[in-house]
């Protein structure tokens, strides 16, 4: 059920500190477990050193024990859909398998879903260095 989800990430998008872009983002993942973590990005004056919302909730999955997600929700605002930055899709693929539903909203609910395989195709992993991941 992804309504819990994408709730998740809409109420995080609301707790954004992003005072630079004025674009906040929330994310939520689901561990394997069931519990639900979400984050949201948290900009910094040295710009570079700003965190996506993704990131956030992946911290939150692995301070919460868990290293396998299965469901992902972001949320952002505007007319675009906010699908997760390259960089945020690696992290995604690191702790999740290709199958894996992404959840794409807007401040008003789910817009869109898509497969983390087809946001990062070919993918490179853990398998690749002998790991049980992805
Ligand atoms: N942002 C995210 O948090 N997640 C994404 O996948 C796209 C971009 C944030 C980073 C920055 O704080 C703001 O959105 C504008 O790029």
């Amino acid at each position: 059920m992804s309504a819990d989800l994408v709730q998740a990430a809409i109420a995080a998008m609301a707790k954004a500190y992003a005072p630079y872009s004025k674009f906040p983002v929330g994310a939520a993942v689901r561990g394997a477990s069931g519990a639900v973590y979400a984050g949201c990005n948290v900009e910094n004056a040295a710009y570079p050193q700003g965190c996506c919302a993704e990131t956030s909730a992946i911290s939150a999955l692995v301070l919460g024990g868990e290293t396998r997600l299965v469901e992902v929700a972001v949320a952002g605002p505007g007319d675009h859909l906010v699908t997760p930055c390259g960089g945020c899709r690696q992290r995604l693929r690191e702790f999740a398998a290709d199958a894996v539903k992404v959840h794409i909203c807007g401040p008003e609910g789910l817009r869109r879903t898509v497969a983390l395989g087809d946001l990062l195709p070919l993918s490179f992993g853990p398998q690749h260095l002998g790991g049980e991941g992805g």
